[in-house]
């Protein structure tokens, strides 16, 4: 059965400035060239989860502007379903992202991101009931996240809080994420420390998990996911890849694992599929145009 995802977050217009190398502080250097291309944690989770066939709602705001339009027709081209999406005055979040092959820095501009409030995402108290699973992320406020996570655990619909970016969070909070996917420096701001190798990585999380209960599932960019299972650190060592753009790696990660999760799968499969598709999606230029469908995947 195809898993039903409803995505709850940000919908921005990325900005993307392409250069050989990151400008210093204070520093003017050339760029290759800007594109103009939908983004935002929120539809880029819900594009990949629709590129890997699970059916897609989400909800967010954007502003009655080109940019708004546009992202909104890029995700209904990808099969997601953008009815929930509110049409407000303000204008479109926008992103500015620094982009060199090897890396990324990103601003943004929250813009009509700020009016997915909580009255907005309670509207939708239906669709998440009849979800599979509940996918969020941070770029909408803090309040529109508990309230989402919040009816889902009533419904009993599985949740996978994706903490980016990083914001301090209640544990009021977190007793409703099941599965939450930080990567590294946001699993070190989450826990107010700073891991040096892998021991005490694996320290840090089993105190964290124990501590507030969510399952943790660090990112690691090249160096995949790591996660407990019975008590063990595991990690799943991500393929080497010639990388063109890593902007929406960890999206691409959230979507592929939460798909499979939502279809039923082990979380070591989850996590080594989701290792897999990230993998794939830095090899292109793009946060929504590098997700990989399930073709992509047979094929990789
Ligand atoms: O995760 C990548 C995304 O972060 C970009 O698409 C940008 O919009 C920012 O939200
Ligand atoms: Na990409």
């Amino acid at each position: 059965k195809q898993p039903h995802i409803v995505v709850i977050g940000s919908l921005n217009m990325d900005l993307v400035i392409s250069t050989s190398r990151m400008p210093k502080l204070g520093e003017t250097i050339t760029g290759q060239q800007m594109h103009t291309i939908p983004g935002g944690k929120g539809a880029n989770q819900a594009v990949g989860c629709s590129r890997l066939g699970a059916k897609v709602s989400m909800v967010g705001a954007v502003g009655n502007d080109s940019f708004g339009k546009q992202i909104i027709s890029q995700l209904g081209n990808y099969g997601v379903d953008v009815h929930p999406i509110l049409v407000s005055d303000a204008p479109t979040g926008s992103a500015i992202i620094f982009h060199t092959p090897e890396d990324n820095c990103i601003v943004i501009i929250p813009g009509a991101n700020e009016l997915c409030d909580a009255e907005l995402v309670s509207n939708f108290e239906s669709l998440i009931y009849g979800a599979d699973l509940l996918l969020v992320q941070l770029e909408i406020p803090l309040n529109s996240v508990y309230t989402a996570l919040k009816i889902a655990r009533e419904a009993g619909v599985c949740t996978v809080l994706n903490p980016a970016p990083a914001r301090e969070l209640s544990v009021d909070l977190l007793k409703l994420v099941d599965y939450l996917t930080p990567n590294e420096t946001e699993f070190e701001l989450l826990s107010g420390a700073t891991y040096k190798s892998e021991d005490d990585l694996y320290a840090g999380m089993m105190k964290w998990q124990q501590e507030y209960g969510p399952k943790l599932f660090v990112t690691r960019g090249k160096n995949g996911v790591s996660y407990l299972l019975d008590g063990s650190l595991r990690t799943v060592d991500a393929p080497k890849v010639e990388v063109v753009d890593t902007t929406g790696a960890g999206d691409c990660f959230n979507a592929a694992f939460s798909c499979c999760l939502a279809s039923g799968q082990s979380v070591a499969d989850a996590a080594a599929f989701a290792v897999k598709a990230a993998s794939l999606s830095v090899t292109k230029f793009g946060a929504q145009n590098g997700m990989p469908s399930m073709e992509d995947m047979r094929n990789a």
